[in-house]
């Protein structure tokens, strides 16, 4: 049995997983996010750890038996965090989460000094990723950041209280913008840059090998053996391809949860970062995958359906669909949506950017306004794709996994603006999980079957030929938005 656990932004999950790829038990722990100034998001990181414990607490109530039957443990984390430790690996301030745009200057600043840095590290500087973080903190904080012994990613803290080992893998550490990630280790310029020495960043393995043991404490702690093997595990986007079975070149997935993504898989690093498309290793060896990601994807829903008042997001989607039924043509008076709620990565690299209705009338009703954000998060994603593309990557159908994939008419919308096929898959909620548990198993030595079999197919999604001249139309005018959008913050 392999447990597998992803740190999310807004929830830890864990699994227990057994070697036939069934899912013995899952548990769910909700994490608050702290923003205490405007564009900053940031958690404590004793909180995940609180939540791990709790999630395996819940997990051996309901399976004792399996739980007993551990061997392995897999990881899995939301990406580009910074968590600061000092020499006696405690925890210097809160961890700067991906979605916190507070070091734009610095990412700006990095790539004026250094633009042929970003063909090495798969990606521009984005205020996002971890290394402008750190510039940040010199300037700002310079009494924390003189203090800091290693900067790890949120997952590798849990590792830490697990192990009691520095370590990463290289799938999260090249959201870090400090990995060489055609060789797939720390790229030593562009840590210099930062102010940072390579020994204040951890060890790196591959995703699906051994990091460390179970240190004896944490063994006491969660009722498990000792030395039981960590594997390296991964990022949240490339560990859900893992466990959607998304491990070969070709193979294309789309992420609709708090953040949207379209990612390829490929066997070579990818990249066009003038594109602001990232090119990342993937959590298994000699794989890496390009990616478009969106800042906001399936969040936009969850604010709209707030804002307008309804019981949730479900209660939505059916006034979408019964007002706006995708047999018919949209009206050209239904308003567009710009979904830049939390700035953009893909293709605009603008976290100032923010998002808007346009178009709006007196017949504008809540049923409208929801069809607009399904459309405009599809459009983005539209843009990323163009992204993907950009850097040579073909992309063929793809998986639809997050929150996103639960409706239906969602998915086949973005089968006709994407003009390619869309399929949903059975368990995609838990695909982090499972990637981390099958990259436990890998690393004790298991599980290379397991890893080839996918999930089993939901439904399929086809382009509906008759849809797409009125989108594309639609997609036009959207493109015609941006400028204006801009233009409010320049
Ligand atoms: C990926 C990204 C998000 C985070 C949070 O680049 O920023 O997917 O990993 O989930």
């Amino acid at each position: 049995i392999a447990l597998g656990i992803d740190l999310g932004t807004s929830e830890l999950k864990a699994v227990l997983l057994d070697e036939g790829g069934t899912v013995l038990a899952h548990a769910g722990v909700r994490l608050g996010i702290s923003r205490p100034q405007a564009g900053w998001s940031e958690q404590d990181p004793e909180s995940w750890w609180q939540a791990c414990l709790s999630a395996l607490h819940q997990l051996r109530q309901s399976q004792p038996d399996a739980y007993a039957r551990l061997r392995c443990i897999g990881l899995s984390g939301q990406m580009h965090g910074a968590v600061l430790l000092d020499q006696a690996d405690r925890v210097l301030r809160p961890a700067i989460l991906w979605d916190d745009s507070r070091a734009i200057v610095q990412a700006q600043w990095l790539q004026q000094l250094h633009p042929e840095f970003a063909a090495v590290t798969g990606s521009l500087p984005m205020a996002g990723l971890t290394a402008p973080k750190l510039l940040w903190l010199r300037q700002h904080e310079p009494q924390i950041f003189n203090e800091i012994s290693c900067v790890l990613s949120p997952k590798d803290y849990l590792r830490l209280r697990l192990t009691g080992e520095r370590i990463s893998d290289v799938s999260d550490a090249a959201g870090t913008l400090w990995l060489d990630v055609a060789k797939r280790d720390w790229y030593e310029p562009m840590v210099q840059a930062c102010g940072l020495r390579l020994q204040q960043l951890p060890r790196l393995v591959e995703g699906s090998a051994a990091s460390a043991g179970l240190s004896a404490a944490a063994a006491q702690q969660l009722g498990l053996h000792a030395e039981l093997l960590v594997a390296g595990g991964g990022g949240d986007n490339p560990v859900s391809a893992v466990g959607i079975g998304a491990i070969a070149a070709g193979d294309g997935f789309i992420t609709l949860g708090t953040s949207a993504a379209i990612v390829a898989i490929t066997d070579h690093a990818a990249g066009n970062p003038a594109s602001a498309v990232h090119s990342f290793c993937h959590a298994l060896p000699q794989r890496w995958y390009t990616m478009g990601a969106m800042l906001a994807g399936a969040s936009c829903l969850r604010w709209v359906t707030q804002l307008l008042g309804q019981a949730n997001e479900q209660a939505l989607l059916q006034l979408v669909q019964q007002r706006l039924p995708q047999t018919q043509p949209i009206a050209a008076a239904v308003p567009l949506f710009l979904p830049y709620l939390a700035g953009e990565r893909t293709p605009h690299n603008d976290p100032l950017l923010r998002g808007g209705f346009m178009n709006l009338d007196y017949d504008s009703s809540p049923a409208m306004l929801g069809y607009a954000v399904l459309e405009g998060v599809g459009f983005g994603l539209l843009d990323a794709l163009h992204a993907v593309q950009s850097a040579g990557v073909a992309v063929g159908a793809c998986a639809l996994v997050g929150g996103g994939a639960r409706s239906n008419y969602w998915a086949q919308l973005l089968s006709n603006l994407l003009d390619r096929e869309i399929h949903t898959l059975i368990g995609s909620e838990l695909s982090a999980c499972i990637g981390a548990a099958k990259l436990g198993f890998l690393a004790y030595g298991q599980g290379a079957a397991l890893l080839a079999s996918g999930m089993p197919v939901k439904d399929r999604f086809f382009p509906v030929a008759a849809q797409q001249p009125m989108l594309q139309e639609r997609y036009r005018k959207f493109r015609g938005l941006l400028a204006a959008a801009q233009a409010l913050h320049d």
